[in-house]
């Protein structure tokens, strides 16, 4: 059965979605059967596949507010292995943001349970903000990426953001775990930013992936091309960085690190 994993803070633009989409793409690429669902309204997630309304034939809202079948609501992408239900409210449909504020908690959880057979990972992209959406992503996930904007203020906000995850816990999913807290939009040519990875890998001790993810311009251009980034650029350096993401979400800080090592004995 596949591991249901969500992209989540309650921040804004720290990378989320950025993340949802390359590293979906990116384990899919590795032949792993991927489905990456949006839960954000704003739909970045369709505009990261270049989908306008026109293509998109239901998705989350469809699901929490018509009772639609989760399978139709399950696109194709342009990569064989990977599938995704976008979320887009679009602006005459102010009575969806309604209805799906309103839904029960564990909705997502209960529609996931018939597709999780079918794939090897489910991941979720959160909106930034701790309301029902992302309730019911965390109350349906196995475990948490959390995405962290290498910045100086970096883990101000996380405590809250701690304290829900406990509370959902507690209530609704005792197995809830982290997978781990995510640098991302890392400028080492910034001389804060080595204090910054110190301060977030001493308070986040052993929970922060090795992979860290660059800034880079190539990222910022997903939602421009409609693909994600390794179907544009693959040599980039953001482009890499999730595909080390996906190997490291897959099997391990210690196996990359060997696999590493090997190759670089091989060249020299
Ligand atoms: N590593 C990165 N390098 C450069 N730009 C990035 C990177 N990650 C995200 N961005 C850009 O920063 C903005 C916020 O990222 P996004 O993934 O949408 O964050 P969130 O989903 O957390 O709000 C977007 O414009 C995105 O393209
Ligand atoms: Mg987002």
């Amino acid at each position: 059965m596949g591991e249901v994993i969500a992209i989540a803070s309650q921040k804004g633009g720290v990378g989320k979605t950025t993340t949802a989409v390359n590293l979906s793409a990116a384990l899919a690429l590795l032949g792993k059967k991927t489905l990456l669902i949006d839960m954000d309204p704003q739909g970045g997630v369709a505009a990261s596949f270049g989908l306008s309304r026109y293509d998109v034939h239901g998705g989350v809202l469809e699901i929490f507010t018509e009772d639609m079948p989760i399978e139709q609501t399950i696109h194709s992408t342009e990569i064989d292995d990977l599938y995704l239900i976008p979320c887009n409210i679009w602006s005459d449909e102010e009575e969806k943001r309604r209805l799906i504020g309103s839904a029960a908690e564990s909705k997502l959880r209960a529609v996931l349970r018939p597709v999780r057979e079918g794939f090897d990972f489910i991941i979720i992209d959160c909106p930034p903000a701790l309301g029902n959406l992302t309730y019911n992503a965390l109350i349906a996930a196995d475990s948490i990426i959390v995405p962290i904007q290498c910045e100086y203020y970096a883990l101000k906000a996380l405590g809250r953001f701690l304290k829900l995850t406990r509370t959902i816990k507690e209530e609704y999913n005792p197995a809830l775990r982290y997978r781990g807290f995510l640098l991302t939009m890392v400028d080492m040519r910034n001389n804060l930013t080595k204090r910054v990875i110190e301060k977030v890998k001493y308070t986040l001790k052993g929970m922060v992936f090795e992979t860290m993810i660059p800034r880079n311009v190539r990222l910022a251009e997903v939602p421009y091309y409609g693909r994600p980034v390794m179907l544009f650029d693959r040599n980039s350096k953001g482009a890499k960085s999730y595909m080390r993401l996906a190997e490291e979400v897959l099997y391990g800080s210690e196996v990359i690190r060997q696999k590493e090592a090997s190759s670089v004995e091989a060249v020299s």
